[in-house]
């Protein structure tokens, strides 16, 4: 028999738990393996914190939003122990040596990816099963949690029209997505969004400015924008391509640590943008702006149909992998089925919508701005 942990990493998504109770299920059920699960992502394995899972502790959990063994985002070698940045891995070796685990699985997206490639390069058995609503992770179809934070997003795209369309408004609606605007172009897209901003097109003021006035000039007086969160104006854009370059060419560590700050901080100061947004476009439309951030909303509740069968899919192909002797991979969606794909062409990567992906065609040939 094995003995296996699992644990849930990043932030929380719908289908986290459908993914737990998948690959449990088989484990334990299928494969009659022991399973653990430790609590809050890679701290609780730092702590050893874990619970003895049953199929009991499993049931009940498929419909059910976030993820039922906590959550975090620390990373590995640099984990804040009593106010200090720490390098935890060789105390998790210590602690999956002692918990006689054969494999862990590890449930999240791009910065999981590289805390389970630095696990697997310790030594560990690691499985990867990718969790996000951005859908910004390399070598699969999508994640889990997407399909369902789309359908979020895209109701309130609707809903919003309502009120622009009685208050003879722009509303700009912030959609989540920091590096890849999947999910502001998907919600955009299916939810009619007159113009939808990414952080892969930089944007500029007047282009929007006069889509919403050609808009206007054939009778309607009001716009819905989706802005992805990443979105950046052209100058903001350049300056922080400028700045992570530095990050790429910094020629010590300390340089590379600076140029880092360089680039969190010029991050943080484009949060604000898209009130920013809406004011610039207040000043050259003369109409009325609003915005409405959708926030944590679209990750909450329980997940969508398909994000429960993703969920189940993969968490099952994950238990397989394991009895095949497979590890070092994130088990992947491709077309209708499944495929394992090494951490290492997966850790530090980021799908990003490419400028000639069918859905930005498809947005264009509806006549949807992308703001260039
Ligand atoms: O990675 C998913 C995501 O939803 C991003 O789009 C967003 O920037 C981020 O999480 C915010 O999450 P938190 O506030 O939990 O760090």
């Amino acid at each position: 028999t094995k003995r296996i942990g699992i644990l849930t990493a990043g932030g929380d998504a719908p289908g986290l738990n459908a993914a737990i109770r998948g690959f449990g299920k088989a484990a334990i059920q299928e494969h009659g393996w022991e399973l653990i699960g430790f609590r809050d992502g890679m701290r609780g394995l730092a702590e050893n914190r874990f619970t003895e899972l049953d199929a009991g502790a499993l049931s009940g959990i498929l419909t059910t939003g976030g993820t039922m063994l906590g959550t975090s985002r620390d990373k590995v070698h640099r984990m804040m122990v009593d106010g200090e940045a720490r390098d935890m891995i060789p105390t998790i070796v210590e602690n999956y040596d002692k918990d006689q685990l054969d494999a862990l699985v590890c449930l999240g997206g791009g910065g999981t990816a590289k805390n389970a490639k630095r696990l697997m390069d310790a030594g560990l058995n690691v499985i990867h099963l990718p969790k996000t609503i951005d859908n910004d992770i390399v070598h699969t179809d999508t994640s889990f949690g997407f399909a369902t934070a789309l359908e979020i997003a895209t109701e309130a795209v609707d809903r919003l029209h309502s009120t622009a369309h009685s208050h003879h408004r722009i509303i700009l609606t912030e959609i989540m997505g920091h590096r890849a605007g999947w999910l502001a172009l998907g919600a955009g897209m299916a939810g009619g969004a007159d113009v939808i901003l990414l952080p892969e097109i930089p944007y500029s003021v007047e282009a929007i400015a006069e889509k919403i006035e050609r808009r206007r000039s054939r009778g309607s007086s009001f716009s819905v924008v989706a802005v992805a969160e990443g979105a950046l104006s052209v100058a903001d854009h350049a300056e922080l391509e400028h700045a992570r370059a530095l990050v790429k060419d910094a020629s010590t560590p300390e340089r590379k640590a600076m140029a880092k700050r360089g680039v969190k901080a010029l991050e943080a100061s484009h949060r604000a943008n898209t009130f920013t947004l809406a004011e610039q476009l207040e000043a050259a439309t003369g109409l009325e702006a609003r915005v409405s951030i959708l926030g944590y909303v679209q990750r909450g509740g329980s997940p969508c149909g398909a994000d429960r069968m993703l969920g189940t899919r993969l968490g099952v192909a994950g238990a397989s992998a394991i009895a095949e002797g497979r590890h070092g991979v994130m088990v992947a969606d491709r077309g209708h089925g499944t495929d394992l794909v090494p951490l290492a062409d997966v850790a530090g990567r980021t799908k990003f919508v490419p400028a000639d992906h069918e859905w930005i065609q498809a947005a264009r040939a509806v006549g949807t701005a992308l703001g260039d």
